[in-house]
């Protein structure tokens, strides 16, 4: 291969990325919106809060890790509402998270894992855990050429033909909106975007992960069924511990799964 004058071999993109691919994957970053939805995993994992983290003292966020086998893991959730107290759910938070975790760890794989509402119509049912195929965003509607696609920002999450065929898990596609109802007009962009499944987070971590490319899964256990009969909040708290604990089986196998693979592998 010629060298540069500038003594930097000239080696392409493509093999750069051949390249990582093909190492073994040792460093995974988890962004989980609710501390409820990661402390099964924190517990099962053994992982240990950072004190020291290496994020600015005005966040909230909060970082366990630990070593899980070969794999170094964290987990990364944005913490309570400074004001409120309660969860720091939604696209905003996960963005920042996503965006200061990728610069912390350099992570060789996200996983964001967390809870969905799940369309029966898609054949969702409580507590199935699903492994997303691609992520878009169902309240951006930008009706201006071009600003509309940006607007949906349809990406896909990373391939994993093997684990899926190994694990057995079920695939769909995620809307991703800052709101938990679904007002006619989301309903309209989810139908759009062929969802299966639907979140507050996925489609927000993917766009940030994709900036620099690190390699994103994402796990989604279903709590309510969005176009069942029950109120969405209610049928989300009544099954919330069961689906996280679920979601935590399905994760350790994933995990499993990955420990002393590469990339190219999944
Ligand atoms: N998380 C769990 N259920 C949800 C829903 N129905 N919509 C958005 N996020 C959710």
């Amino acid at each position: 291969m010629a060298a540069h004058g500038d003594g930097f071999s000239e080696v392409s993109m493509e093999d750069l990325m051949g390249q990582v691919e093909n190492r073994q994957i040792s460093t995974i970053v988890f962004i989980i919106a609710m501390q409820k939805e990661a402390q099964p995993l924190i517990n099962r994992l053994r992982l240990v809060k950072d004190v020291n983290s290496p994020f600015p003292k005005e966040v909230t966020w909060v970082l366990f890790n630990g070593m899980y086998k070969d794999l170094n893991i964290s987990i990364v959730c944005p913490g309570k509402d400074s004001t409120l107290g309660v969860d720091s759910v939604g696209t905003v938070p996960a963005s920042l998270v996503t965006y200061a975790s990728i610069q912390a760890m350099k992570p060789d794989l996200i996983i964001n894992a967390g809870t969905a509402g799940g369309f029966k119509a898609k054949g969702a049912s409580i507590a199935d855990v699903y492994i997303v195929s691609s992520a878009a965003f169902h309240d951006r509607r930008i009706p201006v050429p071009g600003l509309d696609l940006y607007g949906v920002g349809m990406r896909k999450a990373f391939p994993t033909p093997n684990l899926i065929k190994e694990l057995n898990l079920k695939v769909g596609r995620l809307s991703t909106g800052d709101s938990m109802d679904m007002p006619p007009h989301d309903k309209d962009s989810i139908t759009a975007n062929d969802a299966t499944v639907k979140d507050m987070e996925g489609a927000a971590v993917v766009y940030v992960a994709d900036i620099f490319k690190v390699p994103t899964i994402l796990l989604k256990g279903v709590t309510d069924i969005v176009d069942g009969n029950r109120p969405t909040s209610e049928e989300f708290l009544e099954n919330l511990a069961a689906v996280t604990a679920k979601l935590d089986e399905s994760v350790t196998k994933v995990i499993d799964f990955i420990n002393g693979k590469c990339l190219s592998d999944l």
